[in-house]
This record gives C-alpha cells, sequence and structure tokens, in this order.
C-alpha cells in the first residue's frame, strides 16, 4: 500500500493571515500522525508566506514519522536542510509570484544546480526527492543525477477540464512511474490529489508515496483533521 503525507502549509497560511500563534501547525502535524499519516510535508519558502524557520525546527523535534522539507534550490536552503536534517527533501520549483507550486523542477535547465544540491544534502545525509513534471526525459535527468526519489507532478492530471485531458495526462503519470521504478528511484506523487482523483491511482502498484495538502485541510475545515486523513488513507488503502 502506498503511504500517505500530509503536508500542513494551509494550517500556517491561515495563521499567517492574523499573524498570531494559532492554528500552529505543529500541532496539525502531531494530529495527522494520530491519524495514521505516514510522514509532515512542510514547504519552507523564501518568502516565509506560511511555514516559518521556527516551525521546521520544532517539527523536527516533535515529528515521529518523516518530516519531508520542500525547498527551493538555494544555498540558504541547502544551509538550513543541512542544520534541521528533515528525512527527505524535496527539491521545488519557486516563484515568488505563485499561489502554489505551479511545475517541476525543469532540470533540462537546471540540471547542474540540482545535481550540486542533491550531492551536498546527500553528505550531509539527507536523501533527496525531485518534483518534477511526468515526462520520461526528467525521470532519466533526475536518475541521472543520483537523485533517492522523484515526485511525479499530477497537477495536470488533477486540474484537467475535460475526461479527454485528464487521461492523456494520467498516461504520462504512468509512463513516468514506471520508468522511475524501473530505474529503481522511489517514486512519489502530488500536487492537487483529492478524494476523487486519488481512485485513478488503482493498480499503479509503482507510486510509494502521495503528498497531499490542500484537499486534505480543506476538509478538515468541515470534518475535523483526524477524520479528513482517515478518509484519505482508507481510500488509498482500496488502491
Ligand atoms: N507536492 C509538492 C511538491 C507541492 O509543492 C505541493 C503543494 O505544496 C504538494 C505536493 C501538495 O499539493 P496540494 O496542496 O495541492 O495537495
Amino acid at each position: 500500500m502506498p503511504s500517505l503525507a500530509v503536508n500542513v502549509d494551509h494550517v500556517a497560511t491561515l495563521r499567517e493571515a492574523r499573524k498570531i500563534n494559532i492554528p500552529d501547525p505543529v500541532t496539525a502535524a502531531a494530529m495527522v500522525e494520530l491519524a495514521g499519516a505516514d510522514g509532515v510535508v512542510v514547504h519552507l519558502r523564501e518568502d516565509r508566506r506560511h511555514i516559518q524557520d521556527r516551525d521546521v525546527r520544532l517539527l523536527r523535534e516533535t515529528i515521529k514519522t518523516k518530516l519531508i522539507l520542500e525547498m527551493a534550490t538555494t544555498s540558504a536552503m541547502i544551509a538550513i536542510a543541512l542544520e534541521i536534517k528533515p528525512d527527505l527533501v524535496t527539491l521545488v520549483p519557486e516563484k515568488r509570484e505563485e499561489l502554489t507550486t505551479e511545475g517541476g523542477l525543469d532540470l533540462s535547465l537546471h540540471k547542474d544546480a540540482v545535481s550540486d544540491a542533491v550531492q551536498a544534502l546527500q553528505k550531509g545525509g539527507i536523501p533527496v526527492s525531485i518534483f518534477v513534471d511526468p515526462d520520461l526525459d526528467q525521470i532519466k535527468l533526475a536518475h541521472r543525477i543520483d537523485a533517492n526519489c522523484v515526485e511525479i507532478h499530477t497537477g495536470t492530471f488533477c486540474d484537467a477540464d475535460t475526461p479527454k485531458k485528464g487521461s492523456e495526462a494520467f498516461k504520462k503519470i504512468v509512463n513516468s512511474a514506471k520508468l522511475a521504478h524501473k530505474l529503481k528511484l522511489r517514486v512519489n506523487a502530488g500536487h492537487g490529489l483529492g478524494y476523487q482523483t486519488i481512485k485513478a491511482f488503482k493498480k499503479l502498484s509503482e507510486i510509494d508515496e502521495f503528498s497531499i495538502g490542500h484537499s486534505i485541510i480543506a476538509r478538515a475545515v468541515f470534518v475535523g483533521l483526524d477524520q479528513a486523513v482517515r478518509e484519505m488513507i482508507a481510500l488509498i488503502k482500496e488502491l
């Protein structure tokens, strides 16, 4: 069964809307772990719009499962990761004006910088995942620079507005996951996944872990975080 890592950035988004100390993503992390999640994801953005340095430090002390740190490929972020030592770093592209991460890292453009970051992080004992679009060339490049893992971007599939576009996008995910698995990369998948779109992953056994944030936190507003996480785990169990 694939595992589930829950992204708690949006709990911090709500806190930062008031610039006070509630709700606390550290409390949310403990709750998602108690509900059965296999890991907690946070994206420490350069503009610190949601997760703060204090959150990452406390999460490192309190998380009992896995702390996955999403970050840009910059020397400042690499220094923070080497100090905090998350269980996995996921390298993502980052633009200040975006609402959320808009696509995978383009390794054909940034191969050297990403390769240097992968080496520096691995030397510090941190395995590295690279968030890439479902594209066979990107998977091959991730393998060539010795990444431990790829996270396949599922956003285009999840946001498709016609069944045809959805099935075309899903085919690319399937082919990319199969290639990555064959190349012995660990295969994660995420972005935009929800309680309906997750069902498409039935029988795609190459996926090791789903990384899901928005849909779980959105549902938690109405049913509570514990139930929202448990409902997603139940759907993943059925895959
Ligand atoms: N994976 C990556 C690399 C992301 O940047 C995000 C968004 O922070 C997610 C997964 C989770 O996406 P969503 O919040 O749409 O579930």
